[in-house]
């Protein structure tokens, strides 16, 4: 069974994947970190993230790159959002994604292409979803717990930027397949909103 968890940042689909992927024993790609390696290595070449070039040539990034604490950072994340906008950088990605996707016996991705393009035959499509001042409240503790210095304010700014980039972009924006259902987490806990997810997998299971 191959699960699709898409929506945007902050939204709880990371953590939501991650628990679909334990209760069905089934192998997790958070398909965001590459983009983040990607916007990391631009950043560590000192090259441009807007030129498609640049960032076609930091999709080389070596895998090591994948452990990097600073991927997590609001930083990386504004840059992978920059370099995801670039079709040839999609493109590089799209096998290391296709092939996790496809391997026997099923797999969860999560990102904001998985039910459109990534693996459009997925047996269940989950559109996770969270008002923006959800989504900024989360990262915000995140980052206090994390001891990191930012402005509920400045984070708000940042996730606004990076949803209108996502969602307009030329190739590949986030959208919601036609077949997936939507899930907004905006009033819920981590719990309740696994134990929903689980719930609409399952119904599709059933069907
Ligand atoms: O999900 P995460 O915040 O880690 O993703 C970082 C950025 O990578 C997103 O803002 C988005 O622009 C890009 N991305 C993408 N397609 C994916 C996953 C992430 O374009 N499948």
């Amino acid at each position: 069974m191959i699960i699709a968890v898409d929506g945007p940042t902050a939204s709880g689909k990371g953590t939501i994947a991650h628990a679909l992927a334990a209760h069905y024993a089934l192998p997790h790609l958070d398909t965001g970190l590459l983009y983040r390696a990607v916007g990391r290595q631009v950043f560590l070449a000192g090259t441009d993230p807007d030129d498609p070039a640049d960032a076609l040539a930091a999709t080389a990034f070596p895998d090591s790159l994948l452990d990097d604490p600073a991927l997590r950072s609001e930083e990386t994340g504004g840059l992978a959002s920059r370099v995801s906008v670039h079709p040839a950088v999609r493109r590089a990605l799209f096998e290391r994604q296709r092939g996790f996707a496809t391997q026997p016996g099923g797999a969860v991705l999560d990102g904001r292409d998985i039910g459109t393009v990534i693996a459009p035959e997925a047996e269940a499509k989950l559109f996770i979803i969270a008002s923006v001042s959800a989504r900024a409240q989360r990262r915000f503790l995140e980052m206090q717990g994390r001891g990191i210095a930012v402005t509920l304010d400045a984070i708000e700014a940042d996730l606004a930027a990076r949803d209108a980039r996502d969602r307009t972009r030329a190739e590949a924006p986030l959208v919601a397949a036609a077949d997936a259902v939507t899930l907004d987490t905006s009033a819920l806990s981590a719990e309740a909103a696994i134990a929903a997810a689980l719930a609409l997998v399952e119904a599709r299971r059933q069907r």
